[in-house]
């Protein structure tokens, strides 16, 4: 029997949801549940053949679990290693120089000294930073924005120099970066799954939180829409993410990519939808699926330096089932009375047992 395990967080629709659709194809010799973790002796296998994962990038037990199980052949979606060394503005970059717009992005230095250290420890920066030459290189309006965050945290639009040194001070030791605005008439959030099939969602960020998704959205380019796929997948496979979301700020029919690092990205039925929350619901169980069929218990192969010549063949780049994206912010707890009562008696059933075992 090979065994698919969901670790997950605060969230109440998607987990159950996924393996109650794992489970309803009764493939042969193939099982999903939630997952559950005790005891973790170094190099010793996980059961399962292929976890994935919506909530390591909080938790950094579940982070070095899933590393040691990776260790004996455990396909982990996504990538815990890449995860681990992947943030915001090396996606930028990698964008860039892989032909996808991407508005002009600096990286800044932490305003505050990280925790244990001074002045001291960062003498190798320049001082005053060339605080004219990075406005006039981003331009304003501009976003101030952590280089590895979610959620909306500490995320500022800045109009001016002064504007940017009010937001900057607010930001502590954070390492941040700045990022033209883009003015934007469409925005898209785009999942891609298996690093093959791509869902793009019309999303409005000025809408309230439970409306962001739009549910009639007015007819777009197909031009447009063409370019948002191909640029998804291109940035997917380049990270070797194997789940992920893509958003991107259209301005002048050029969509412009501006947050791609979301490798547990947000799929909770009272955000989404009950449309896209199906979408992702099935292609996440399909991909658990087939990798769980493909698990041999080999150690995968974890490198990305070929993914990141952005050149790899599609089926080089399926191959290498490694890589993985990242979480976008905890989905909120689901109202009890508008989830599917089977998918949260499923999700409560198994926690009671796991909390009676201690
Ligand atoms: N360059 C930009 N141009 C225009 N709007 C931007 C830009 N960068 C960020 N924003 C706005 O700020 C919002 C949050 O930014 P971003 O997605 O980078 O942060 P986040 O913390 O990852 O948020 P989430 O977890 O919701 O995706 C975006 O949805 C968008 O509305
Ligand atoms: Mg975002």
């Amino acid at each position: 029997m090979k065994k698919i395990g969901i670790i997950f967080g605060m969230e109440t629709t998607f987990p159950p949801a996924l393996v109650e659709k794992i489970n309803s194809m009764r493939e042969p010799g193939i099982q999903a549940e939630l997952a559950t973790i005790g005891e973790v002796r170094m190099a010793e296998p996980s059961p399962y053949a292929v976890i994935v994962d919506r909530i390591s990038h909080d938790i950094p037990f579940y982070r070095a679990y899933l590393k040691n199980a990776a260790l004996s052949g455990t396909i982990v979606i996504n990538n815990p290693f890449w995860w681990s060394a992947d943030d915001k503005f090396f996606n930028f970059a990698l964008g860039h120089k892989l032909g996808v717009a991407i508005p002009p992005t600096v990286l800044i230095p932490h305003k505050e000294h990280p925790p244990g250290t001074t002045e001291r420890s960062m003498r190798n920066l320049q001082y005053p930073m060339p605080w004219d030459s990075i406005f006039s290189y981003v331009g304003f309006p501009a976003f101030l924005k952590p280089f590895d965050g979610g959620g909306w945290r500490d995320v500022y639009k800045v109009n001016s120099p002064e504007e940017f040194f009010n937001a900057y001070d607010q930001s502590r030791d954070l390492c941040m970066t700045l990022q033209r605005g883009v003015k934007f008439k469409e925005y898209f959030r785009c999942y891609v799954v298996g690093q093959e099939n791509v869902h793009i969602m019309h999303y409005d960020p000025a809408a309230p939180s439970h409306e962001r998704y739009v549910k009639n959205p007015p007819p777009v380019d197909p031009k447009l829409l063409e370019r948002v796929e191909r640029d998804c997948l291109t940035l997917c496979r380049a990270l070797g993410y194997d789940l992920n979301t893509v958003e991107f700020a259209c301005e002048d029919g050029i969509p412009y990519a501006i947050d791609f690092m979301n490798p547990a990205p947000d799929a909770d039925v009272n955000s989404v939808g009950q449309e896209n929350f199906d979408w992702i619901v099935n292609q996440v169980a399909e991909l658990a699926v087939r990798k769980a069929k493909q698990h041999t218990g080999e150690v995968p192969e974890y490198r990305w330096s070929a993914f990141l010549r952005g050149a790899v063949p599609k089926s080089q780049a399926a191959a290498k089932n490694a890589v993985a994206p990242k979480a976008e912010k905890a989905p909120e707890p689901a109202a009890e009375s508008s989830k599917p009562g089977t998918m949260l008696d499923a999700a409560s059933k198994q926690l009671r047992k796991r909390a009676s075992k201690g």
